[in-house]
């Protein structure tokens, strides 16, 4: 399992080798396809000085070749960055044509702000906004470094009157407020859960904009006060248009954000009501698990809205058949009863297989559904194992047929998500829940788990799972606490006394 895994990341078919390739080229020649735009816009009357677009390719040919030239080797560069130094977070063509849609479409609207608005008014926070939320820090830095640059070549490169009528010392700073917005704008929003926060936030990103353009420009800002005012209303522009993007992108690429995880978890979403309504017994225990698997992803530094999300969606697959689990039999009958222990273990393991589908056919994301799979691994039911081998006076059962399927926990929070799942339901049957007993439980459940090699295809260490057992204990002692055995009092005295 272990070298399939490294398998998946390090080596690509030659199919795969072969769309990276396509994806490239497209994206170079839409690239090359919006400077070629931007000079037949910027001929076309606006400004009589500007050569129209005949004329910038007869006059011009060799600077727009020196300028392909060099759009091809950034986007190389960009290509090999973000394949190689981000592999588990751009893995596929689809994530690579993702960053790429966010350069290109950050630089549409660098163009037409800067073109028809103002050169400050640029939303330049906007790709590394976009890749912060839907990849990571690292690529966003990197996004926003890229947008900088290339909106830079743009403005010199297909803009005749801006390259001879703005100063050079104008022009880097402009690179300069690119680099320095896109980046810094990452570091502010890095972190933040809401969306009005973001946009409170966000509107702060135009902070960069205005001290480059007070130090960088002092000299022209009493005669041009219009670009501080432009300046200071860019930040406004790049939150409106970074929120008003991300969930198209979020729904184009199948990609989750915290935002994202936020929605999936209110109690009004669509998988969620199904489960309260015919599970209520399953949604429950999903609830306490979430509280587990959220309290042990931040104490180990990991996801805790992922950790959230996936417990809320693991049992899905109980929804299939609900009365066959115990939290949701009440004072019912137990259907397992009727039936032979190998029909009730066919049952019972394929709710995972039954959550993954569910949840796929819901559009939920992969990551939670890949979680619905694995949050069983590969462990034995031992219930009815037990029950099969009392059926044949303890002759030979195979225990292969009382196994989950697996795959094994994948990830930390995949891992987390089997240690509170069992936590939950084993504690809850418990008689005597003092901490010592809990903590004896889940350091039980977590050894056997060890034993059965369930975490060895993630990388979590022995550190983070002293860290989990201590979390769920404090959890659990918390929420199934022992309760003060209260005075019995006779109601028949007190009615008698206050008569009296
Ligand atoms: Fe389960
Ligand atoms: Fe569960």
């Amino acid at each position: 399992m272990k070298k399939e895994k490294l398998k998946k990341y390090r080596r690509w078919t030659k199919a795969q080798i072969a769309r990276f390739i396509t994806v490239f080229i497209l994206n170079v020649l839409l690239m090359g396809g919006i400077l070629v735009g931007s000079i037949f816009l910027n001929g076309i009357g606006f400004n009589a000085v500007e050569p129209d677009f005949v004329e910038y390719f007869t006059t011009m040919s060799g600077q727009f070749i020196y300028l392909m030239i060099i759009l091809v080797l950034i986007m190389a560069v960009t290509f090999v960055y973000l394949i190689f130094e981000n592999r588990e977070k751009i893995g596929t063509v689809k994530d690579v044509e993702m960053i790429f849609l966010i350069i290109e479409l950050t630089l549409l609207c660098n163009y037409f702000a800067g073109r028809y608005i103002n050169i400050y008014f640029r939303p330049l926070a906007l790709g590394g906004l976009l890749t912060l939320l839907l990849v990571n820090r690292r690529s966003a830095v990197f996004v926003a470094i890229v947008t900088a640059l290339l909106t830079f070549l743009m403005d010199v490169f297909t803009n005749a009157n801006y390259a001879a009528t703005v100063s050079a010392n104008a022009q880097y700073s402009s690179l300069v407020i690119g680099f320095s917005t896109g980046i810094i704008s990452v570091y502010l929003i890095d972190g933040i859960g809401a969306r009005i926060k973001v946009f409170g936030r966000g509107v702060t990103t135009c902070l960069p904009v205005l001290i480059c353009l007070v130090l960088l420009e002092q000299t022209n800002l009493l005669s041009h006060w219009e670009r501080i005012v432009a300046g200071a209303s860019s930040g406004i522009l790049s939150v409106v248009l970074f929120m008003a993007i991300l969930p198209l992108f979020e729904w184009l690429f199948k990609k989750l954000t915290n935002y994202r995880l936020a929605e999936l978890t209110e109690h009004s979403a669509p998988l969620i009501r199904r489960m309260i309504e015919e599970a209520p017994g399953t949604f429950n225990h999903s609830i306490v698990v979430s509280n587990l698997a959220e309290s042990c992803a931040t104490a180990i530094g990991e996801n805790a809205l992922l950790a959230r999300c996936a417990a809320y969606y693991h049992d899905m697959g109980k929804l299939r058949q609900p009365e066959f689990f115990k939290e949701n039999q009440q004072d019912s009958r137990n259907p397992h009863n009727d039936i032979t222990p190998e029909l009730s273990a066919n049952i019972v393991r394929a709710h995972a297989k039954d959550g993954y589908e569910i949840v796929k056919r819901y559009g939920l994301p992969l990551e939670i559904a890949d979680m619905c799979l694995q949050h069983h691994g590969t462990m034995p039911m031992m219930y009815f194992y037990a029950k099969a081998k009392q059926f044949k006076d303890g002759g030979d059962v195979d225990v292969e047929k009382y196994c989950y399927t697996g795959p094994k926990p994948q990830t930390k929070i995949a891992a987390i998500l089997m240690i509170a799942d069992a936590g939950e339901a084993a504690v809850r049957s418990l008689k005597d829940r003092s901490r010592e007993k809990v903590d004896a439980l889940i350091e039980k459940l977590i050894n056997e788990r060890m034993q059965l090699r369930q975490f060895e295809d993630c990388d979590i260490t022995m550190k983070e799972l002293t860290i989990i057992r201590n979390t769920i204990t404090n959890n659990l002692t918390g929420v199934y606490h022992s309760r003060i055995e209260y005075p019995k009092v006779n109601l028949e005295e007190i009615k008698t006394e206050e008569s009296e």
